[in-house]
C-alpha cells in the first residue's frame, strides 16, 4: 500500500528526506529551467479523447523494448549518483526494476560499480556510456559491460560539456566550493540524520563506482569528479559513435537526439534505437520539450531504428500519450529517483505500480486494450 498517491506525493517526500544539495541536483534542470518546465508542459497540453463502452476488461501493457521484454513500455533512465539518494540506491533500483520487469539502466557515475550491479541481478540489465577522452577508459568500460552480461548500450551524446545548472552552483555540488559553502554542506548533511547514517555513513564507498579503478591516484569523490570534468570529450563526432558500433555488438542506443538530421545520420552508423531526449532540461535550455521533436524524428527514421522518448513524464498517462504520439517506448528519470529518495527500493516499486496504474485507466478511457492499437487518435 503506497503511502503517496503520485509522483509529486514522492517528488515531496523526496525534498523532505533528502539533503537539499542531492535534491536539487535531481529536480533541478540548466540555466532558467525553461525546458524542464517545457517537458512535462508539452505532455499537460495534449488531451485525451474519453471513449467508453468497449470491453477494456483485459488490458495488457507489455511491450518490447529493442528486443527486452517489458511489463510495460517504460524504461529506467540511467541518472548519475542515485546510489547516495539511498543506501547503494542503484542495488535497490535495479531490484524494483527487476520486480516490475522493466529494464534498468545503469550510469556511467553510478556510485555502485556496474560489477556490484550484476551480482545482485538476476537478469540482464543496461548501461549508459559517455565518451571520455581516454578511449582506454572507454574500452575497459565497454568491455567490463559485455563481462558482466549487458546486453544494450546507451551511449549518451548531449553532454560534450556540462550544462549549467545553477541550483547546484548555489548549493556548492559543482563550481568553486569556498569554506562557507563547505560548511553548509556540511550543515545539510547533518541535519537529515537518516540520511546521513543510511547514505552517508554505512552507504560508503560513495564514488564513482564504475571510473574509481580506471583512474590511478583518484580515490576520493572529488578527486574523481575533477578527473571527469576535463574528461567529458567535447571533440566527440559521429565517427566516435560508428567506433562505438563498432566495439559493440549487443543492441546499441544514441541518447539526446533531438533533431531529425542527427536521428537520419545515427540511422546510418546502425544504431538499433534513438532515445528523443534533451537530457531531462539538464543540458541546452531553451530547447522545445523532446515530445515536440518527435513526430518530426519519428517521419524521417521511418522504422529504420526504435524511437524512444524521455523528459517530463510524471504519470502513466504521459505514457499513453507518448506511445499515442508514435515513441516505440519511454524512460523515465525524476520520478524513479523521487520515489528513491523518498523510500528507497519501496519507493520506486510504488512510483513504478503508480504509472502501471494510471496506464491502464489512460489505456481503458480512450479504448485501447494493448500498444498495438494506439494511435494519434487518442488525442482530442
Ligand atoms: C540524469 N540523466 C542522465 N543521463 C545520462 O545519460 N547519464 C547520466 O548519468 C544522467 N544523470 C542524470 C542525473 C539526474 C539527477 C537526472 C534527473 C537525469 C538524464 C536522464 O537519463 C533522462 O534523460 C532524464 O532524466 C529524463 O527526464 P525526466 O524523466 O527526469 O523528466
Amino acid at each position: 500500500m503506497s503511502i503517496a498517491a503520485s509522483i509529486s506525493d514522492y517528488r515531496l517526500l523526496a525534498k523532505k528526506r533528502l539533503p537539499r544539495q542531492l535534491f536539487d541536483y535531481i529536480d533541478g534542470g540548466s540555466y532558467q529551467e525553461q525546458t524542464l518546465a517545457e517537458n512535462s508542459n508539452a505532455f499537460d497540453e495534449l488531451k485525451l479523447r474519453q471513449k467508453v463502452l468497449r470491453d477494456v476488461s483485459n488490458i495488457d501493457l507489455s511491450s518490447s523494448l529493442l528486443g527486452t521484454k517489458a511489463s510495460m513500455p517504460m524504461a529506467m533512465a540511467p541518472v548519475g549518483l542515485a546510489g547516495s539518494f539511498a543506501h547503494r540506491g542503484e542495488v535497490q533500483a535495479l531490484k524494483s526494476a527487476e520486480q516490475a520487469n522493466i529494464p534498468f539502466c545503469l550510469s556511467t557515475v553510478s556510485i555502485c560499480s556496474m560489477e556490484e550491479i550484476a551480482n545482485q541481478a538476476s537478469a540482464s540489465f543496461w548501461y549508459q556510456l559517455y565518451m571520455i577522452r581516454d578511449r582506454n577508459v572507454v574500452k575497459n568500460l565497454i568491455n567490463r559491460a559485455k563481462a558482466v552480461g549487458c546486453d544494450t548500450l546507451i551511449f549518451t551524446v548531449d553532454l560534450p560539456f556540462p550544462g549549467a545548472r545553477y541550483r547546484d552552483s548555489r548549493n556548492g555540488l559543482s563550481g568553486s566550493n569556498s569554506l562557507a559553502t563547505k560548511f553548509s554542506r556540511l550543515f545539510d548533511f547533518v541535519s537529515h540524520p537518516k540520511w546521513l547514517w543510511d547514505v552517508g555513513i554505512t552507504g560508503k564507498p560513495l564514488v564513482f563506482g564504475n571510473l574509481v579503478d580506471e583512474v590511478p591516484n583518484a580515490k576520493s569523490m572529488d578527486d574523481l569528479q575533477g578527473w571527469l570534468i576535463s574528461q567529458f570529450d567535447p571533440t566527440t563526432s559521429w565517427e566516435d559513435l560508428a567506433w562505438v558500433r563498432e566495439q559493440w555488438s549487443g543492441k546499441l542506443i544514441v541518447k539526446g537526439i533531438m533533431d531529425p538530421e542527427d536521428a537520419q545520420q545515427a540511422v546510418k552508423v546502425g544504431v538499433d534505437g534513438i532515445i528523443v531526449s534533451n537530457h531531462g532540461g539538464r543540458q541546452l535550455d531553451s530547447v522545445p520539450a523532446s515530445l515536440a521533436a518527435l513526430p518530426d524524428i519519428i517521419q524521417i527514421v521511418n522504422g529504420a531504428c526504435n524511437v524512444l522518448l524521455d523528459g517530463g513524464i510524471r504519470s502513466g498517462l504521459d505514457v499513453v500519450k507518448a506511445m499515442g504520439m508514435g515513441a516505440d517506448g519511454t524512460l523515465i528519470g525524476r520520478p524513479w529517483v523521487y520515489g528513491l529518495g523518498a523510500r528507497g527500493e519501496q519507493g520506486v516499486t510504488d512510483v513504478l505500480e503508480i504509472m502501471r496504474d494510471e496506464m491502464r485507466i489512460g489505456m481503458a478511457l480512450t479504448g485501447h486494450t494493448n500498444f498495438d492499437s494506439i494511435s494519434q487518435d487518442i488525442f482530442c
